[in-house]
């Protein structure tokens, strides 16, 4: 008897190797992983390309309409690659210009109910590993497996230097530690769906833990879940 699929969410910090574990979980296990805030990030890239006042709640609606996210697997990175309006963006999405700006544009209740949508629909059949700050909570709250992951600030700034560093060797560490506070602050205490633990969630703290002992526990917990 094959098993029957289910929902894992793993929900953090910015910057604590979520996407790695997650895309790492989805291969192993033949699941589809979606990277959730790939989608916030490229609805924040068309609305700084196309001059949106984010204040302005109606120009942001008007904007959605004109939003159409997809995905596309690219195999050179074993995973999917996010399309907007049929262009991937996926290295665009990625930059500090994006990166300044998201935590914003994710407080915008339009925007997370168009991006909630779109997850929901990616889940309808299950078999899939999805990663962001609500997917336990709001996304799925009926998910089998809910991971929460976490790291000390110091050890994600870091991380995401090197991250960023290799591709824009003008960056800061300085720069990229106050844009981390920064996110962190607004992700946690944003009005509509905080990042929250939800209570039956299995934390993960990674701090001193590798990719290869990360993956080895939260796999551990998968094939518990799955049964
Ligand atoms: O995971 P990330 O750094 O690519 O996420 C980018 C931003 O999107 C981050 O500031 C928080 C937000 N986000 C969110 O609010 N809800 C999600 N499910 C995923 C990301």
């Amino acid at each position: 008897m094959t098993a029957k699929p289910i929902i894992i969410t793993l929900d953090g910090w910015s910057s604590c190797g979520k996407s790695t574990l997650a895309k790492a979980l989805a291969k192993e296990l033949g699941y589809v992983f979606v990277d959730s805030g790939a989608m916030y990030r490229a609805v924040t890239l068309y609305l700084l390309r196309n001059d949106i006042d984010i204040a302005n709640e109606q120009q942001v609606q008007q904007a959605l309409t004109k939003i159409e996210l997809g995905f596309v697997f690219n195999p050179a990175r074993g995973a999917s690659d996010i399309l907007l309006n049929g262009e991937n963006v996926e290295s665009l999405i990625r930059e500090m210009k994006v990166a300044e700006q998201v935590s914003k544009v994710a407080t915008l209740s339009a925007v997370r109910k168009f991006a909630v949508q779109q997850q929901q629909r990616l889940g309808a059949a299950k078999g899939i590993v999805m990663d962001g700050r609500d997917i336990g909570t709001v996304v799925f709250p009926q998910a089998e497996l809910k991971i929460f992951m976490t790291a000390d600030r110091e050890t994600r700034v870091r991380r995401r230097y090197l991250e960023l560093a290799a591709t824009d060797p003008g960056i800061s560490e300085e720069a990229v530690r106050e844009n981390l506070a920064r996110r962190d602050y607004m992700d946690a205490n944003r009005e509509e769906s905080p990042l929250r633990q939800a209570p039956d969630a299995k934390v993960l703290d990674n701090t001193n833990l590798s990719p290869e002992e990360q993956f080895k526990i939260a796999l551990l917990w998968a094939r518990e879940a799955i049964g």
